[in-house]
């Protein structure tokens, strides 16, 4: 029985590592400038509550999570995506919210369960946003 589930565990964990990356959510490309809001707004993504990003606007910009300055240069717009609709596929023990993902979370509030986070379009102009934040030279 141990054995089995050591199995189970180690295939899963395959799939998890073979998938780094993910196809848009939305047929609508993303706009980079309604991303940038979405990524500010407490009442949106409040993605600033974690990371920072050289030279944004922003009044208040948290490091529980990696700076995103360059993000662009370092991963694809599909391993963005990724990483914000379900960075727990990467790291299970990881401290950033699932944004796009309904099934399997815990204590969420009646009136949300069964819904995402953020909705698909959003989750598209935040990495359209992302993928333009290239690292500068200098
Ligand atoms: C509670 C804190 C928290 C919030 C809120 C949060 N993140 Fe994260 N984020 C993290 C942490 C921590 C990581 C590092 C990944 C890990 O834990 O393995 C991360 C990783 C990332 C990465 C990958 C960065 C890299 O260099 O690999 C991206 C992209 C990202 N976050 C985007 C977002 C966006 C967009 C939002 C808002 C919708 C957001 N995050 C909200 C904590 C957070």
């Amino acid at each position: 029985m141990a054995r089995m589930a050591t199995c189970v565990f180690l295939l899963f964990g395959r799939l998890v590592w073979a998938s780094d990356s993910l196809p848009p959510l939305a047929q609508v490309a993303g706009s980079p400038q309604q991303g940038e809001r979405i990524f500010v707004e407490r009442e949106a993504g409040h993605c600033v509550l974690c990371h920072q990003v050289q030279g944004l606007d922003a009044p208040f910009q948290g490091n529980l999570g990696p700076d995103l300055t360059g993000v662009g240069s370092r991963l694809s717009a599909a391993q963005i995506r990724l990483r914000v609709v379900d960075a727990s596929r990467l790291n299970p023990d990881t401290i950033m919210p699932p944004y796009y993902r309904s099934a399997g979370l815990e204590q969420v509030a009646t009136d949300y369960r069964g819904q995402t986070v953020l909705s698909a379009e959003q989750i598209e102009h935040l990495v359209a946003w992302l993928a333009t934040l290239e690292q500068s030279g200098g």
